[in-house]
């Protein structure tokens, strides 16, 4: 039978990554789709569902849907939709055959485009109605999530929906979010006047190392990029920290880098290093990436130089002068 479709776009003032995390968030959905109750599972094969009505047992609608593409930050494709609403009843076509696919072109690290694409509507008369509801609602829908991208229209739970942070493996390390168990480890490793000598050359308190860690997290929820923690893979040990840097007033996209001082001169840093700028080159598409190196700290020209990066200039960090490495794709 033939079928047609409707599609639409909006430009959001966030990165990808935090777009697609929008159209997965139980707390997003309902921000974005003004649904009671929303309940995803998110994976391919997973469940999408959100119901309507301010009787959770007895709701007045209910969408559900399966997961067929979980492709983040990019495509998320539902389809297999099952409809109930208890006014208007059944739909008067087979819902089965609907799916909705979701597309996020990045254009740069702060905004990306939103596509809808709804198919599969019978063309003939039964499904008129149907998809003409659809595609003014997706016109307001799109309308919604850029109010709750832009911050206009709170998020239903407490506090800001948190940014998904990738988990990066490779054949030794696992790079992750930090969490609050890692702040002795990170405090202990911010402590040793080695580890420290060339970032700033003063040893931090537990305070400092815990504010520094909560900077760490927070990037990622105002940058959508962000440091991991380096998990050791054979045994969870936190052996540092690795991945992006771009502060406000940094000059420009970084791919730092820290060891405990017990775990260095075994390849972890460039290990992860190496992970943490595929994933920029690839999800970010970042194609010039920066290295910010005191002058002396040989141990880290080592790294930048095993990943190919080359001295390009200098600048100064928090008032201390560093060479500007970079590498570049
Ligand atoms: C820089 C740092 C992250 C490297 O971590 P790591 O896991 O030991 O790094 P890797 O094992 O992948 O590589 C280290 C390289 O430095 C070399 N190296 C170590 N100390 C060196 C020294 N004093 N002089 C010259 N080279 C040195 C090692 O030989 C190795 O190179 P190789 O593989 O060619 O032999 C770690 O030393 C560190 O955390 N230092 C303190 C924090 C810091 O300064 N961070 C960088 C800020 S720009």
């Amino acid at each position: 039978m033939p079928t047609r479709s409707h599609r639409c776009d909006v430009r959001l003032p966030i990165p990808a990554e935090r777009a697609f995390a929008m159209l997965v968030e139980p707390s997003s959905i309902r921000a974005w789709w003004g649904a009671s109750r929303a309940i995803v599972v998110p994976r391919q094969g997973g469940d999408w569902v959100a119901a309507w009505g301010a009787d959770e047992d007895a709701p007045e609608y209910v969408t559900a849907a399966t997961i067929t593409a979980f492709e983040p930050p990019h495509r998320l494709r539902l389809a297999d939709f099952r409809y109930v609403a208890r006014a208007e009843g059944e739909l008067p076509f087979d819902g089965r055959a609907l799916t909705t696919e979701f597309t996020i072109l990045a254009s740069d690290r702060s905004d990306c485009v939103l596509r809808v694409e709804q198919s599969g509507f019978p063309c003939d008369a039964t499904a008129d109605a149907f998809f003409a509801a659809c595609e003014v609602g997706w016109t307001n829908t799109l309308a919604g999530i850029e109010r709750v991208a832009k911050g206009e229209v709170a998020l239903a739970r407490e506090g800001v929906a948190p940014p998904v942070i990738p988990v990066l493996e490779t054949e030794r390390l696992r790079l992750r979010a930090f969490r609050l168990a890692d702040v002795g480890t990170y405090a202990r490793h911010c402590a040793d006047p080695e580890v420290m000598r060339f970032l700033g050359g003063r040893i931090w308190s537990r305070t400092e190392s815990w504010r520094h860690l909560a900077m760490l997290v927070g990037h990622w929820q105002l940058r959508g990029f962000g440091m991991w923690a380096v998990e050791r893979r054979s045994d969870g040990v936190l052996l540092g920290r690795v991945g992006c840097l771009e502060p406000d007033g940094w000059p420009g996209f970084e791919i730092g880098w820290l060891i405990g001082r017990e775990h260095q001169g075994q390849g972890y840093a460039t290990e992860a290093a190496r992970a943490s700028l595929a994933w920029a080159r690839d999800v970010l598409g970042k194609d010039r990436i920066v290295h910010l190196i005191a002058a002396g700290n040989l141990a880290s020209e080592a790294v930048a130089k095993k990943l190919g990066a080359r001295p390009a200039g200098n600048a100064e960090v928090h008032g201390m002068p560093v060479v500007v490495w970079e590498s570049r794709s």
